[in-house]
């Protein structure tokens, strides 16, 4: 049954070439988006991967901004809080951030420093993983944070690009 939800979700993801530069093969999740039981099927199979491996979680960080479509409904069935990654310059007050490459670029990810206090679980969501640049540098604003990072979510991995091993000092 598993194997079926993933089935239905992988037929509404497209793939777009040379998006959005030469040689990137993009993968648009907007079909799913756009059914609503994908879409479900999609937070359901989070859910409960989270449940059966994870107690006690503080909050779902989400990344912006394909994060910011799973990551708060997930917060939400978990009954915990939700906490905004931004991409530089949108989030007042005192902040951290950490700048990364990307598949197709560069870009510098930030936190509000109150975010969490030290020692508060923490699970990152985001839609995909392809260099794993982006999830890095989540991981390295929750460290600097001193945040107990319980686990790093995607729907969709680019198991071509390694992005797990970019990952290595993080679970
Ligand atoms: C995309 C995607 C991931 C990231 C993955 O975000 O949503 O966050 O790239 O790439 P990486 O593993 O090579 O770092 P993007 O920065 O394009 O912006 P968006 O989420 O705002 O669409
Ligand atoms: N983010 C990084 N690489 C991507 C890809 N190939 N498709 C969609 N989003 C991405
Ligand atoms: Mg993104």
């Amino acid at each position: 049954e598993e194997q079926q939800k993933r089935r239905l979700i992988r037929e509404r993801i497209r793939d777009f070439p040379d998006f959005p530069s030469p040689g990137i093969i993009f993968r648009d999740i907007s079909p799913m988006l756009k059914d609503p039981v994908a879409f479900k099927t999609a937070i359901d199979l989070l859910e409960s991967y989270i449940k059966a491996s994870h107690q006690d979680i503080d909050y779902i960080a989400g990344l912006d901004s394909r994060g910011f479509l799973f990551g708060p409904v997930l917060a939400q069935r978990l009954g915990v809080g939700f906490l905004l990654v931004r991409k530089k310059g949108k989030l007042p007050g005192s902040t951290e951030s950490v700048s990364y490459a990307l598949e197709y670029g560069k870009a510098e990810l930030e936190v509000q420093k109150d975010a969490v206090k030290p020692g508060q679980k923490v699970i990152i969501v985001d839609d995909l993983l392809a260099t794993g640049g982006t999830m890095r540098a989540a991981c390295e604003l929750m460290t600097k944070l001193q945040a107990d990072i319980l686990d790093c979510l995607v729907l969709i991995e680019l198991t071509f690009l390694k992005g797990v091993e970019a990952l290595k000092p993080f679970p």
